[in-house]
């Protein structure tokens, strides 16, 4: 009996502390105010993303980064506002899939720079607005047999 109570206060524990973390990185309840796309492709050249950046469907001024990062184009699905503002303001919680690590990271860290202190509300809001106006979502075809 106290085995029982043992395991299903262990299991309980695990549960809590599963739910804990999920709700740090979860983006539940996450709500940037509406933004303008055009204010947020200007934001973008005035924080000088477009140094490190090519954005799909854009001519923007030219990146000068040994590897461009490339943001929008086709994808499975929509990222979430809480995607791309994690990825604004908190860039090395989940690093950009399909480039080799020597090239988007340093010592560990991505190499974007630290915006906390250097945008507003208002430019991430706008930032993210002209981010979604650049991915276009092209599901997986079913295999035809
Ligand atoms: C010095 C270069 C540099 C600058 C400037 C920069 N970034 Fe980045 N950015 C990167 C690199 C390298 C990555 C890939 C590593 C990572 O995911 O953090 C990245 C990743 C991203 C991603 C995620 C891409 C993905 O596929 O997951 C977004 C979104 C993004 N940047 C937006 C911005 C915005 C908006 C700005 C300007 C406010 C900006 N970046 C400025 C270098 C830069």
């Amino acid at each position: 009996m106290a085995r029982w109570l043992l395991l299903a206060a262990a299991v309980l524990f695990l549960v809590l502390a599963m739910a804990g973390c999920a709700s740090r990185q979860s983006s539940s309840g996450f709500r940037l105010p509406d933004g303008d796309p055009d204010a947020g492709q200007q934001a973008f050249v005035t924080l000088q993303c477009n140094t490190c950046h090519r954005v799909s469907g854009t001519n923007l001024p030219e990146t000068t980064a040994v590897t461009a990062v490339r943001l929008g184009g086709e994808v499975l699905a929509q990222p979430t506002d809480g995607k791309l503002t994690s990825d604004i303001i908190n860039p090395s919680v989940q690093f950009a899939l399909g480039y080799p690590d020597e090239q988007i990271m340093v010592g560990g860290h991505s190499r974007m720079p630290d915006y906390t202190q250097k945008m507003s509300v208002r430019q991430m809001a706008d930032l993210v607005a002209f981010l979604h106006t650049r991915y276009t979502v092209k599901p997986v075809p079913y295999p035809v047999r």
